[in-house]
């Protein structure tokens, strides 16, 4: 069994504008050791399914609908709230898009480091002083005995995410999930934490679930990929095969959006025509129609649903796709013409 298993999650929230379906069906799983990779535009859904994995969710005004996060076998949805508080930090690290929410402004990064291990774990003062120093220096911190001593306001913003990193690791969790752990700071920041990610996965075969806008940043490092859309993983499959041959349409606009997948290690997907639906008024057929140019009218009638990928074995041998899920009726098609062509 996988170390995290999410199966169907559906989340919304009461608006004053109506029930917003944020997340209409998140399945993922995560075996020990592996880095999966989860990308979408804004508004897709990244966050609300980290946080509802993580028991983050303020609910209200969320409300779960449906699902199962599995963690070494435990539904972390029905565990009590005692429990699960000792699970994260311990065996479950979170990484969270702004270091402000996470960092307390008004104790040093060293209090805030000791803090999450005598918590933890059965250790003296000097002992969580000696472990915080070590967890420092590991993300690359220099001069961490000064660093204990200081603000999260006197730390630059890639110093600040590498202190976040330290805060998720110092417990030595079996699974990281990293939401956009990145974004916002400079490139050679970003590789340079991407590269941290990496090493501290394969030296202590930690897993990794990692939320990105930017797939060429996480391409070399984590071995599978969801694509999310309004809501709805749209395709998954291995990375590298992914990126050759995308089968979604949407993918492939992802994927043509960024300039050069290789060296644009700062691109973003941002260049898609139109913009996705709106969260409140969800269509009846495929969420993706009104912006796909390859949308039949079957697209408009019924919701696709994520599905093996139906190629016959020549073509799955000669395209080397394995493992492939798709929603969207015409990717079998698409796929055979583009390779085709
Ligand atoms: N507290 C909230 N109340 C109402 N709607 C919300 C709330 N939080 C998120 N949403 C909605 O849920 C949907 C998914 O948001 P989410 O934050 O998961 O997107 P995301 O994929 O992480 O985007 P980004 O890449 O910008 O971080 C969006 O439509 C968002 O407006
Ligand atoms: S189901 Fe139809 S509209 Fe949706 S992505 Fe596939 S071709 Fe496009
Ligand atoms: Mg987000």
């Amino acid at each position: 069994m996988s170390l995290l298993e999410v199966r169907n999650l559906r989340v919304g929230f009461a608006t004053a504008r109506g029930w917003a379906q944020a997340v209409e069906s998140f399945s993922v799983s995560v075996d020990e050791g592996e880095a999966v990779a989860i990308v979408g535009e804004s508004g897709s859904g990244k966050s609300v399914s980290a946080l509802a994995i993580a028991g983050l969710l303020p609910r209200p005004p969320a409300r779960i609908e449906t699902g199962e996060v599995l963690f070494g076998g435990r539904d972390l949805l029905r565990m009590p709230e005692r429990e699960l508080r000792m699970l994260r930090g311990r065996e479950l690290g979170f990484v969270f898009q702004d270091p402000s929410t996470s960092l307390h402004p008004l104790m040093s990064v060293g209090e805030q480091l000791e803090e999450a291990l005598l918590v933890h774990e059965r250790l003296s003062r000097a002992e969580a002083r000696a472990r915080a120093l070590a967890a420092l220096a590991e993300v690359g911190i220099a001069e961490p005995d000064e660093r204990l001593a200081a603000f999260p306001h006197q730390l630059s913003g890639g110093m600040r995410q590498r202190v976040m990193i330290a805060m998720a690791l110092i417990c030595r969790p079996k699974l990281l999930i990293a939401d956009e752990p990145t974004t916002a700071l400079d490139v050679t920041v970003q590789a340079q934490l991407i590269e941290l990610l990496r090493k501290l996965q394969r030296e202590r075969g930690m897993a990794i679930l990692i939320v990105t806008h930017d797939l060429a940043l996480v391409s070399g490092f984590a071995s599978r990929t969801q694509v999310m859309y309004a809501g709805s993983v749209v395709e998954s499959g291995f990375t590298s095969e992914l990126i050759a041959h995308p089968a979604h349409p949407y993918t492939a606009a992802l994927l043509r959006s960024v300039p050069a997948l290789d060296d644009a290690l700062d691109a973003r997907f941002g260049g898609i025509a139109g913009t996705p639906p709106d969260p409140t008024q969800p269509l009846p057929g495929c969420a993706f129609a009104p912006r796909c140019a390859h949308a039949v009218a079957a697209c408009r009638e019924r919701r696709p649903k994520l599905s093996p990928l139906a190629l016959q074995p020549s073509q799955s041998g000669a395209l080397a796709i394995s493992s492939r899920r798709v929603a969207c009726g015409e990717a079998t098609r698409l796929l055979s013409e583009a390779t085709s062509a």
